[in-house]
């Protein structure tokens, strides 16, 4: 494997997959993104330009997805609408680019004989109860959710029925909740800690109570590098750090990690159908192929995290005006 096309990649998990392939592999990458007001070129900016090349376009347009996946040994297809409240808003753009981009895609690839993986998320398996000791296997049940969720579990159908019936050489990843550099100040630990920054209180939807299950970035990025190199094809992967915290937990970190009192946040009106809790069982992955988190501590994770936001304030104060005034609009 010498060229891979990276769909998605000036967003937040693209993009630093991008500058991991760069540091960890001798692989040229070309990235193919539609820059949604998501995707970000400053993410990608001083990458070496002779193994390095960027393509502004749509994952839904044939025309421009058939000859880059022609060209390429993989496609490591992470280009989505990603954001659940922006899908409980306005789910159009969800069905297109999630839905009919990841058609698009597996189509070029199934012509063109090129190994495929699958970015996706637990969110596929819906929720677990707060007290259910359980987490989510390869095995689980399918039961998403929002319109987000729901097109993503769309786009995982459509890549098995490829592999079944066409022998698309294709493998999938359901990650659990990523943080980490360049994150969009939309999601919930970047927008609480610029809101902090800003001297603005912390926003928890419903009670607070909800639990993720956090995992750096680089860990994603890692864990997708050792499938793309030795998954079986066909097999799904769950990615999961065993970060386990309730919403509330993670406000409460920031704001000591920031020197502000523990009750500082304020509570707003909840997200509708709000899932309660994600929880990954990663051993598949861990047993196979050798794969382990190097964020093992998600309390130094989280402090670099604030340390970033500190120190590129011009990559995020673009977006924080208008994200805070789409949020008011919602109640939240
Ligand atoms: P993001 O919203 O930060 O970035 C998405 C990128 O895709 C942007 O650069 C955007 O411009 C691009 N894009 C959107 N529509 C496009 C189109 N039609 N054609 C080409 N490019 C398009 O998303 P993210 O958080 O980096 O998520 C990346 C992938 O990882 C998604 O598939 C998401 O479902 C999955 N995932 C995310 C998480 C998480 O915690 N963020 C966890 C598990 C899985
Ligand atoms: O589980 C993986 C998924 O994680 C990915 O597939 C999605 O692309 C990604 O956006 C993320 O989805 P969530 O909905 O879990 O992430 P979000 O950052 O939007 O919210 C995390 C939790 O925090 C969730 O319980 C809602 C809550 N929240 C969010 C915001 C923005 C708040 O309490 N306050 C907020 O201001």
């Amino acid at each position: 494997m010498q060229r891979i096309l990276v769909t998605g990649g000036a967003g937040f998990i693209g993009c630093n997959f991008v500058h991991y392939i760069m540091e960890h592999t001798g692989l040229h990458v070309t990235v193919l993104d539609k820059l949604t007001y998501a995707g970000n070129l400053e993410s990608l900016s001083g990458l070496p330009s002779q193994r390095f090349d960027f393509v502004h376009g749509d994952i839904c347009d044939a025309t421009v997805v058939d000859p880059l996946t022609a060209a390429v040994d993989a496609v490591v297809h992470f280009a989505a609408e990603s954001h659940n409240d922006n899908s409980l808003q306005e789910p159009r753009p969800f069905v297109d680019t999630n839905l009919l981009g990841t058609f698009t895609l597996i189509e070029a690839a199934r012509k063109h004989g090129t190994r495929f993986h699958h970015i996706s998320t637990d969110e596929v398996y819906g929720d677990l109860a707060l007290n259910d000791p359980g987490r989510f296997t390869e095995d689980s049940v399918y039961r998403p959710t929002s319109p987000y969720s729901a097109t993503k579990a769309g786009s995982d159908m459509l890549v098995r029925a490829w592999v079944r019936s066409f022998g698309l050489k294709a493998t999938i990843s359901n990650c659990s909740n990523n943080y980490g550099p360049y994150q969009h100040v939309e999601k919930f630990i970047p927008r609480q800690i610029t809101n902090i920054l800003d001297g603005m209180r912390p926003r928890l939807y419903g009670n607070g109570r909800n639990v993720r299950d956090w995992i750096h970035v680089e860990d994603h990025s890692s864990a997708v590098l050792a499938i793309l190199e030795g998954g079986r094809l066909g097999e799904t992967y769950l990615i999961g750090a065993d970060g386990e915290r309730s919403n509330r937990e993670v406000v409460e970190k920031l704001l000591a990690l920031t020197g502000q009192s523990p009750e500082a946040y304020d509570l707003v009106g909840d997200r509708p159908g709000h899932d309660l809790r994600y929880a990954i069982d990663s051993s598949k992955l861990r047993r196979e192929l050798g794969w382990a988190p190097r964020y093992s501590d998600f309390d130094a994770g989280l402090a670099a995290a604030v340390q970033w936001y500190r120190s590129n304030e011009q990559w995020w104060r673009p977006q924080k005006a208008a994200t805070e005034s789409k949020y008011a609009g919602q109640g939240h």
